[in-house]
């Protein structure tokens, strides 16, 4: 079942008698990248000494210019963080409020950084202001009153104003002249929308406001340029779209907010008397002892990725995109519902809502989500994530487009939800 659509036979370690859609919430990590990362340990299993103490720092450092010629960085302005939230965490977690400060969110922020925001708006007397931007989004010919649902026909088209009615426009909203920060995702978790990261950049620091992008999706989705971009603060994940191993993920900062940041560990750095490097590189290099295999496997899995296809990374987000828009077309086919936003804010990721689910079970973890998705896989051999949107019982499906799917096993979904629901 997993199709492979041309990629390199065992090349993926997914299992192949299920059908997974859902490469968005962890990635997978193909084999080669995988056999890299063990040569690594057992390289640092060989001469710990000399693998931490003395040849360490070069590796990273080599590790980090790959990285961050991919995204459109200075090496000095990216350190590794071991994921998203660390990074989201690290930012909020190193600025200086002051009681009555505020910050500005989206409610499609993921819960985890979402809970950091609170966590530390609490601690320091911040005000959270959350800019409500709907989804489906509406495009101009609806009634006011409107509401999506399975059975309401949407009128077809959209027109360029939905950017500026949907999204933009509420977050400016929230805009006071206590407003400290942005903290926006660049890709949206349960929606999967690309939001106009551009637009609403210029638009805040054009007022003095910095903003943390949460760009957990984006890396090897989306291109990047971070530096043209020009946010103060840019987190990512390697583990998701790049195929990098789990817990490689990246902190950008631009050179002029760096001395603002801390590790959430503090460790040998903060007393360094170093001066070849700045403190920002010095104290993030060094966190504590870990294993650094995922950080130094990231140029490899930029390479096999790349390599996938004849048009290397452009060819590889093209094609997952394209995927994404017929497996949309077939979805919505399916549950008789119009595509919930333009196909522009589509990238590898696509969310549905569904109709809602009957009853509203606890939860059994952290990121258990709803016995749909335990039904799909039980009788479909499917993996797909089923997510309260906004809150159950209200509930969207988010289907993801990886090198290994391929349109027939969107078809399949389709048929399972068809019996299902
Ligand atoms: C927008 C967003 N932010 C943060 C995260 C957290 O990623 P991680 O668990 O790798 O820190 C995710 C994970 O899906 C996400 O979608």
């Amino acid at each position: 079942m997993l199709s492979g659509r041309m990629t390199p036979p065992n090349f993926w370690a997914l299992d192949p008698n299920i059908i997974f859609l859902n490469h968005g919430s962890f990635g997978s990590c193909p084999r080669p990248v995988l056999e890299c990362q063990q040569q690594w340990r057992e390289r640092m299993e060989r001469q710990p000494i000399q693998f931490f103490v003395r040849d360490l720092e070069g590796l990273l450092d080599e590790a980090r210019s790959a990285l961050a010629e991919f995204l459109g960085a200075q090496p000095d302005n990216l350190v590794f963080v071991p994921n998203a939230t660390a990074g989201v965490n690290t930012v909020l977690n190193s600025l200086n409020f002051a009681p009555g400060d505020e910050i500005i969110v989206t409610d499609h922020e993921y819960n985890a950084c979402r809970n950091a925001l609170d966590v530390m708006a609490e601690r320091n007397g911040v005000r959270v202001a959350t800019a409500k931007v709907p989804f489906p989004l509406r495009n101009k010919q609806q009634p006011e009153g409107w509401t999506p649902s399975v059975n309401k026909r949407q009128p077809e088209g959209w027109t360029p104003s939905v950017y500026e009615r949907e999204i933009i426009g509420p977050i400016l909203e929230r805009i006071s002249d206590r407003t400290r920060l942005l903290l926006i995702d660049h890709v949206t978790s349960q929606t999967g929308l690309i939001f106009p990261l551009e637009r609403l950049l210029r638009e805040f620091s054009s007022r003095g406001i910095d903003t943390l992008v949460d760009g957990a999706h984006a890396p090897g989705m989306i291109p990047l340029n971070l530096e043209q971009l020009g946010a103060a603060y840019y987190t990512g994940n390697c583990h998701k779209w790049i195929c990098a191993p789990k817990g490689a993920g990246f902190l950008y900062a631009r050179p002029d907010r760096q001395g603002d940041l801390r590790p959430l560990s503090i460790s040998h750095g903060a007393n360094s008397p170093r001066t070849d490097r700045s403190p920002y590189l010095i104290e993030f290099g060094w966190t504590g002892t870990w294993d650094p295999s995922a950080y130094l496997s990231v140029p490899e899995a930029i390479r096999q990725m790349g390599g996938l296809f004849p048009g290397g990374w452009p060819e590889l987000m093209r094609r997952n995109r394209d995927l994404a828009l017929q497996a949309r077309r077939i979805l919505c086919a399916a549950l008789q519902i119009p595509p919930p936003c333009p196909d522009e804010m589509i990238g590898s990721l696509a969310a549905f809502p569904l109709p809602d689910a009957e009853t509203i079970e606890p939860p059994r973890s952290p990121l258990y989500l709803d016995p749909l998705q335990d039904r799909l896989l039980a009788k479909h051999a499917i993996e797909v994530p089923i997510i309260p949107w906004p809150a159950a019982p209200h509930r969207v499906l988010r289907i993801s487009a990886q090198a290994y799917n391929s349109p027939s096993q969107y078809e399949q979904l389709a048929c399972a939800l068809k019996q299902l629901l």
